[in-house]
């Protein structure tokens, strides 16, 4: 076989079969075939797309590219969460401890951020001492001994992704539906998730920016899943204005503990209360989503997870005074408010301009390696459907360099966007995919 006639194949829009697909991915992750060919094959698959089949074939090369768990011996039912990412988005440092207390275990392996959007490990790092670097064995042990982690993905853990997604990011080649859903597949699969729940970001703040195309998506994963053998259940979640209020990654930690008290953003409490219930179905821990929701609403109300996200933080090595005492945290040295220019309703929040411009503000990075400032970040104050008045704190900016704080103080203005008639408020959730 060669590489050459597998891009001849799909870019001549022929459906490839699993043995090419295998051979094209090994090659690639063994350094047989080089950079150049991997991202024409991308570009043949980004242009003229692949079948589900082909996808599925696709999922599992990336997957069996390294190491697989397989955690049927750890606990009874392996579930996972995964958000296609998104501004604000700290949902995982709520559902995570939320479903462990009502006695679903969960092993997580999350993602720093990239671009606009977030990432939880960069989050839950704003914590001194909290380890986002366990190994295979150590996540197995907390796994079976406490019922809940939250760490990195090993480097044994779908190599083939790393490598190509690392392509894609300078090639032009990340928007494809294909390539996007074998991506995020591939590692759910590999660190051995039997139960999936996805959260699929639509919006301006999103990588899928149309329903349609979220939709498409959803249903991809959903349809991998199946023919891998794992159940998925795929929320198709607004984002068109940031979740919560917090953006940023000390200030969306303090928002997650606030929220685990019982005092969150209503949106944000919501969210994480209908992904919660999700995981609890299809984790086998309630007959329905009525029982589901009562026993999540039940775990936040009597302090049970908050308990359960103290121990997580004091496991992985993470100093509880921080969280005890959340303004110890991490905190910027400029906080200054950007006001209402006009009265009326707000019809826009962008949660693209607000995250890139909590990137500009440095809570995240252009490129894998730069380093970020935990402490700045947007608190956003309004919300789509809000009356405003002239003269009305819409944002809080937290800085650390007075530069910086002007460009953002200065690009926040640009995005909301007024008008003079009542705007219905955006829904949380778009569609649920089964
Ligand atoms: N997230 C991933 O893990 N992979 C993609 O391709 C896009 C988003």
């Amino acid at each position: 076989m060669r590489a050459v006639d597998i891009i001849i194949k799909k870019r001549d829009r022929l459906e490839l079969n699993r043995e090419e697909i295998e051979f094209f991915i090994n090659g690639y992750a063994q350094g047989d075939i080089p950079d150049y060919q991997a991202a024409a094959w991308a570009m043949a698959v980004l242009l003229n797309g692949m079948t589900p089949r082909e996808t599925t074939d696709l999922t599992l090369a990336i997957a069996h590219s390294g190491e697989m768990l397989d955690l049927s011996g750890v606990v009874p039912i392996a579930v996972d969460k995964h958000s296609t990412g998104g501004v604000g988005d700290k949902t995982t440092l709520v559902v995570e401890p939320l479903v462990a207390a009502c006695g679903l275990p969960v092993g997580k392996m999350s993602g720093r951020g990239l671009g606009f959007s977030g990432g939880t490990l960069d989050k839950m790092e704003s914590i001194p001492g909290y380890r986002t670097n366990l190994s295979t064995q150590e996540f197995l042990d907390q796994l079976r001994t406490h019922g809940l982690v939250l760490t990195g993905q090993t480097g044994e853990l779908a190599p083939a992704d790393g490598k190509l997604y690392a392509l894609r990011d300078v090639t032009g080649t990340v928007q494809s539906i294909p390539l996007i859903a074998s991506s995020v597949m591939s590692k759910k699969i590999a660190s051995g998730a039997q139960a999936i729940v996805l959260d699929v970001k639509v919006g301006v703040g999103a990588f899928m920016p149309t329903l349609e195309e979220a939709r498409q998506l959803a249903e991809l994963m959903v349809s991998i899943a199946r023919m891998a053998g794992r159940k998925a259940v795929a929320l198709i979640s607004d984002m068109d204005q940031p979740l919560g209020q917090a953006v940023g990654n000390a200030l969306e930690v303090k928002e997650a503990i606030e929220t685990l008290h019982g005092n969150g953003p209503q949106d944000f409490v919501e969210h994480c209360l209908v992904v919660a219930t999700h995981l609890l179905v299809l984790g086998g821990k309630a007959d329905g989503e009525s029982q589901a929701r009562a026993m999540a609403e039940k775990a936040l109300r009597n302090g049970n997870a908050w308990e359960r996200f103290r121990t997580l933080v004091q496991t992985q090595g993470g100093d509880v005074a921080y969280i005890d005492h959340p303004d110890r945290l991490p905190k910027a040295t400029l906080i200054e408010a950007v006001t209402a220019q006009r009265s009326g309703y707000l019809k826009m929040v962008d949660a693209r301009i607000i995250g890139e411009t909590s990137v500009l503000l440095g809570a995240g990075r252009a490129k894998k390696e730069d380093a970020i400032d935990h402490a700045v970040g947007i608190l956003v104050h309004s919300k789509v459907g809000d009356r405003v008045v002239a003269g009305q704190m819409l944002f809080t900016v937290h800085a650390n360099n007075e530069g910086r704080l002007r460009e953002a103080l200065r690009l926040l203005h640009g995005a909301v966007q007024y008008s003079d008639r009542p705007v219905e408020p955006l829904p949380l959730f778009y569609d649920v995919i089964r």
